[in-house]
């Protein structure tokens, strides 16, 4: 039996005295990258193989912890058993159909999402920067539509909302944004978690205001429920499109399906991405019926959104995720690992702060310590774990939502060791 979904005795991982010793092996960096790859991401990277749960291999056959996640988007670890046989059975039946026809595992994730999120209405796209840029186009549709006088958008310091035009225009980050400057005219930006800030920031020329529940890219910096209140009641009163950009914070990684739900707020638009359709790309723009109303055939469009294949990778994702129970235990591995991050904070003086929600967090280094994020990710690639940065100073952490507390101790402690090696005070040096 030669079964993708049947656990591999030799799959990465499966070994469980995490013994290698990476210090000594260098990562499996894939060089003959640099002839041919146009350089957008740091050159050359590792390859990595094959991957197992919580775990991937490099080409070189050298097994790390995985604690990115695809950047959050392998919720049920690398290779959940029964995802492979989901999506190659739906690609033998029907593959694709563009949106000028529906399909079974579209019209069902549809029924699915909604009555999963209360949300109404929902549309189908392939990342989350297409799932953003429709949700801002549909804001200044719904503006329009209500005869608002302005076409405004409200963005906030620290955001990302990914690298589209409309999209990019909303992203703080400059460096993201000058080379292809000018972008979208009227976009504001205002400061992230300062509720007196947003008298100023706000008038009847706001028709949007688009914000991530947890700033992710930005360092897993989770918003004050008072912030998002006090958007929710002024957006309200202005008649303007409140926009959750749930792409990082969603779909459990918060321990909520929605991260909204943990404050109880509603949005008119949530965007969902990454993790919906655990490695095969799709968005969902979810919808009051107010937004839904304001728009027409022909408006919008996308000939992949909601295909077959990802709205069946959607449904088995959003089946395993939208339990309670999963996602209780989602907040429970979230809170073992924010106690093991905050003991690490206590050892180390060149952490400022811990931070996060769930299974979305971060250490921020102080501005004077003796190295930068980038370093820690890398000592703590030699070590066997795979981090991320986040905003200037932040590392993140975001492992598969299937964690075990082990893994989460062993995660630890390969980064205790990797912040030793930097000469941060405090830690054994490996
Ligand atoms: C909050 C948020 N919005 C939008 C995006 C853009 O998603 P994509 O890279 O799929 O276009 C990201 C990606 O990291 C994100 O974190």
């Amino acid at each position: 039996m030669n079964d993708p979904d049947l656990l591999d005795p030799s799959a990465p991982g499966s070994g469980t005295g995490y013994a290698t010793d990476f210090a000594a092996a260098p990562a499996a960096l894939a060089h003959d990258e640099l002839e041919c790859l146009a350089s957008l991401y740091p050159l050359p990277r590792i390859e990595i193989a094959s991957g197992r749960g919580a775990w991937v291999r490099d080409a070189g056959g050298r097994d790390y912890l995985d604690f990115v996640s695809g950047i959050g988007v392998n919720a049920l670890g690398h290779a959940p058993p029964g995802l492979a046989r989901a999506i190659s059975r739906q690609m033998r039946t029907l593959g694709h159909t563009s949106n000028l026809y529906t399909s079974a595992p579209s019209r069902e994730l549809a029924r699915s999402l909604t009555r999963a999120t209360g949300y109404p209405k929902v549309f189908f796209f392939n990342s989350g920067a297409e799932g953003v840029e429709a949700a801002l186009k549909f804001a200044r549709a719904r503006a329009r539509a209500r005869g608002l006088p302005g076409r405004d958008v409200l963005a906030f310091r620290g955001g990302f909302h990914g690298r589209t035009a409309f999209a990019l225009s909303a992203t703080w980050t400059p460096s993201y944004r000058e080379p292809f400057e000018p972008l979208m005219p009227g976009i504001r930006f205002a400061d992230f978690n300062d509720v007196d800030g947003l008298s100023a920031a706000l008038d009847p020329n706001i028709a949007a205001v688009i914000v991530e529940p947890v700033q992710g890219e930005g360092g897993a910096i989770p918003a004050r429920r008072e912030f998002l209140v006090a958007l929710r009641v002024r957006t309200s009163a202005l008649g303007a499109t409140l926009i959750f950009d749930e792409v990082q914070s969603g779909m459990g990684r918060c321990g909520h399906l929605l991260c909204a739900g943990h404050y109880g707020i509603e949005a008119d638009v949530t965007v969902l991405s990454k993790a919906l359709g655990g490695g095969i790309p799709i968005a969902a723009v979810l919808m009051r019926d107010d937004v839904a109303s304001s728009l027409k055939p022909g408006m919008h469009g996308c000939t992949f959104g909601g295909s077959p294949v990802a709205a069946t990778a959607a449904l088995f994702m959003l089946s395993r995720i939208d339990r309670p129970a999963f996602l209780s235990r989602v907040r429970r591995r979230g809170r073992e690992l924010g106690r093991s991050l905050e003991d690490l904070e206590s050892r180390h003086a060149a952490i400022a702060e811990t931070r996060g929600l769930g299974l979305l967090r971060a250490i921020e280094l102080h501005a004077d310590a003796p190295f930068d994020a980038a370093a820690l990710v890398a000592a703590a690639r030699d070590r066997g774990l795979l981090l991320v940065r986040g905003g200037e100073r932040a590392v993140r952490l975001l492992p598969p939502l299937t964690v075990g507390r082990d893994e989460i101790e062993e995660a630890v402690r390969r980064l205790d060791r990797a912040l030793g090696s930097l000469g941060s005070p405090g830690g054994p040096s490996s």
